[in-house]
């Protein structure tokens, strides 16, 4: 093992710090390391051939008055496999807000869950403005490269898969939308190359739809017409079709005037899922009317005849009104627990002639965060890995292994104390079927005070993990992830 410390961070967060998502599983790091040939228990194996890339909100800064966990800058953490071994790199993604506050030295920017008005900076980011872009959210590899994302919409960020290399700011030959960015969770279609993207904004144009081909170029960008300000955070596409979304939680549009950003769930409102051809534009999009709920993520979409087939996790209770008796008794840590939200894996299904819906519920089994095999994207899928919460918190206490097409589910509990990440799913090299994948997710062991990358064989994950890769130290826990082939990987 062979690890070196390429910089270390000055931090500003008290020492004394008691805040629920800045210490514990949640304490941020500081240092970035450079790490090759680490330790493994168990054994890699050799058809397992890419890099595991994940987000992570790691704050430096103290909020001006409230931190929300979203406000943290982001950190990518990468942890590549060839030939049996590993190699690990973590980098703070090198936004212009983190240059700015680092050379400040504090915070600039008021959090989400603070009014805009308390921004010491008066220019910004997000779909609210005044918000310092951390581009923290979302990770995924593009042509090569990975990109980084923020939930509230802002630059993308270009590094280098491997070396993590600060490559800058996509531009998309100048065409990059930089008056209102893109939100977190664009989509790479593995089999066209593309990357499909969506922004929304609380002024006209409310929302946009866009495609970037292969080369990296803006070949389609349109605005698309909606009803009102809303606060999509996800999207989803099929082989021909795009999937956008118009759901009843937004920001209340009269506290949006006096410059006040309050979610709510309008139970009066139906969820509108959209389904747009991939080069459509707001007049060729077919809306369809569903029960009301709010999704934070899709796993998947396909066409099925005239038929288009959504997957993503429905949430029960969108609005949790009580406190949870095991978290934080907070308002808006309460919107971060997926037990408190019921979230569970659900099927949309509309018809493009008839008009026709159907909804339902795939399992009671509450999960969130759920990824599939890349390379079924846009296609029929079947098995979708999702992450369980320690009740209360936005803690990742395991995760299932679900399938679709016969209800079974494997749970893998972690033990009391560790926490995963969104899991990565690398096909095996060679590998066809959907399931013929490894499962590859970082641990926060708090028992042992330590991080591992973990590996599971996807066929088999009761049988526990095929190997472990011991981490320079303990990660902060974070959520979104990425696996990207080593055959994407450019000069690998
Ligand atoms: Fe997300």
């Amino acid at each position: 093992m062979d690890i070196s410390v390429f910089a270390t961070t000055l931090s500003t967060l008290p020492e004394d710090d008691d805040h629920p998502y800045r210490t514990g599983p949640w304490r941020p790091q500081t240092r970035e390391f450079d790490a090759e040939d680490l330790d493994v228990e168990g054994e890699l194996p050799a058809d397992l051939y890419g890099a595991y890339l994940r987000n992570t909100e790691n704050p430096v800064h103290p909020a001006l008055v409230r931190y929300h966990p979203f406000d943290g800058d982001g950190m990518i953490h990468m942890t590549s496999f060839r030939d049996g071994k590993a190699t690990y790199r973590n980098r703070f993604v090198k936004t212009d807000g983190f240059r700015a506050e680092r050379a400040a030295g504090g915070p600039l920017w008021a959090g989400i869950a603070e009014s805009p008005a308390l921004s010491i900076r008066r220019d910004g980011w997000g779909a609210r403005g005044l918000l310092k872009d951390a581009s923290s959210t979302d990770v995924v590899v593009h042509a090569g490269v990975a990109v980084t994302s923020f939930w509230q919409c802002g630059d993308l960020y270009r590094l280098d898969p491997l070396t993590l290399d600060d490559l800058g700011k996509e531009s998309w030959g100048g065409a990059f939308p930089s008056d209102v960015g893109v939100s977190a969770h664009t989509k790479v279609d593995e089999r066209t190359g593309e990357l499909l993207f969506f922004n929304y904004s609380t002024k006209a144009p409310l929302l946009h739809y866009g495609v970037v081909d292969a080369a990296r170029h803006l070949v389609h960008y349109v605005p698309i017409e909606i009803p009102g300000a809303r606060l999509p955070h996800d999207m989803t596409f099929t082989e021909n079709y795009a999937i956008l979304n118009d759901l009843p939680l937004f920001w209340e549009p009269d506290l949006i005037k006096q410059g006040h950003y309050v979610s709510r769930l309008h139970r009066d409102l139906p969820s509108r899922l959209g389904v747009i051809p991939r080069r459509g534009d707001s007049a060729t999009i077919k809306w369809f009317e569903f029960d009301p709920t709010y999704v934070l993520h899709w796993t998947n979409a396909w066409e099925d005849g005239d038929d288009i087939v959504v997957e993503g996790f429905f949430q029960g209770c969108p609005e949790p009104k009580n406190p949870s008796p095991e978290g934080p008794p907070s308002r808006m840590l309460r919107f971060l627990a997926q037990d408190m939200l019921e979230t569970r894996l659900h099927r949309w299904r509309m018809n493009l002639v008839t008009g026709i819906v159907k909804e339902e519920d795939l399992t009671a089994t509450c999960s969130e965060f759920g990824a599939i095999n890349a390379n079924f994207a846009g296609r029929p899928s079947r098995f979708v890995y999702a992450a369980t919460n320690r009740p209360g918190w936005f803690l990742f206490n395991g995760f299932v292994k679900h399938d679709t097409l016969t209800g079974n589910e494997v749970r893998v509990n972690l033990d009391e104390g560790v926490y995963c990440s969104e899991i990565g799913v690398a096909p095996k090299v060679g590998g066809l079927g959907e399931d013929d994948v490894y499962l590859v997710t970082y641990t926060v062991d708090m028992n042992r005070d330590l991080s591992e990358c973990v590996v599971y064989d996807g066929a088999d994950v009761a049988a526990g993990p095929v190997a472990k890769v011991r981490l320079p130290e303990r990660l902060s826990s974070g959520t979104h992830s990425c696996w990207a082939q080593g055959t994407n990987l450019a000069g690998w």
